[in-house]
């Protein structure tokens, strides 16, 4: 993502033999979020990775002391004085992390919503998995519900690194959809919307959002199915939990190709009784694992 960058201070350190350049940026991030504005304090030397603070305006909630500018020359102002006393001790703590690196690439990557292992979700999922091994195509599903996922707490701290600030089973999740080509979000409805396990994957996706916007890339042409199950009759059960999976697709990039949603599963009980269901799923999933 293209941004301005704005140079605010700059000094020149060496009280310790080094030279030392500390600089603060703002950075004009309104192309990802209106209005948002990141500063950068960095510090840098020949031949060293550079240590970096950086803020954003988004972090600062309405009851929240101070501003991310306010922060940002503090630190700057206490790493002025630390380059001087004690440089390592900035080093070891803000060294820049490297960049994720691209995991093993998966064809088809399914997002398993439904809790039961064996409900109408966890049939459609087998459909698809069996059409992308009759593809030769490589696969994986992900059960949210047998996850250890923090839920997101709206820090917006992933505008600063491309990271969330939680180490759980996000970490995985987020590299399997960066090396996925085909994804499918299989979501029962659940009181109109997707369920608990499967809205905290895509709440804290937020960081592959801002891993992106901070110029990360996935696998290029990724492109995403939503698959769902309603218990009773109408397509109307389905307006929140499309709306849902639609903000999924956008966050992380992908290019929404298509649905597969069946209503009336309290009466049908089975959609294995569905004639020309499975084939009909089957042959939308080979369809996009072509070429
Ligand atoms: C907690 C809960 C809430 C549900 N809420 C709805 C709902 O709002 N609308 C609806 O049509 N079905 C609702 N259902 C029914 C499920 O969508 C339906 O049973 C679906 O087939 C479950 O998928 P599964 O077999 O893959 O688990 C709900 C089921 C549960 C357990």
């Amino acid at each position: 993502m293209e941004q301005d960058r704005e140079l605010l201070i700059t000094k020149t350190i060496s009280g310790t033999g080094i030279v030392y350049e500390l600089t603060l940026h703002r950075e004009d991030f309104s192309a990802c979020y209106p209005g948002m504005q990141r500063y950068v304090v960095e510090a840098a030397a020949q031949g060293q990775e550079p240590a970096r603070f950086i803020t954003n305006t988004y972090e600062y909630s309405p009851l929240l002391p101070g501003s991310a500018e306010s922060a940002a020359r503090q630190v700057f102002a206490v790493w002025e004085v630390g380059l001087i006393t004690d440089p390592a001790a900035i080093f070891r703590e803000y060294a820049s992390r490297p960049h994720p690196a691209m995991p093993e690439e998966v064809d088809l990557l399914i997002l398993q919503g439904s809790p039961r292992p064996d409900g109408n979700c966890a049939i459609l999922s087998e459909w698809a998995l069996e059409a992308a091994r009759e593809a030769g195509r490589t696969s994986r599903v992900i059960y949210p519900h047998d996850l250890d996922i923090h839920p997101c707490i709206g820090c917006y701290q992933c505008y600063n690194m491309g990271t969330c600030v939680y180490r759980d089973d996000m970490d995985e999740i987020i590299a399997a959809v960066r090396g996925a080509r085909l994804i499918i979000a299989c979501s029962p409805v659940y009181s109109n919307t997707v369920p608990a396990g499967l809205k905290l994957v895509i709440d804290r996706m937020q960081a592959y959002h801002a891993e992106r916007a901070l110029g990360g890339e996935g696998r290029p042409g990724l492109k995403a199915l939503m698959y769902s199950v309603a218990g009773r009759r109408g397509r109307e059960n389905f307006t929140c939990v499309t709306k849902v999976l639609a903000a999924f697709f956008h966050t992380i990039g992908a290019v929404p190709a298509g649905e597969v949603l069946i209503d009336s599963a309290d009466s049908i009980r089975d959609i294995r009784t569905i004639k020309g269901e499975e084939e009909a799923v089957k042959a939308q999933v080979k369809r996009h694992l072509r070429g």
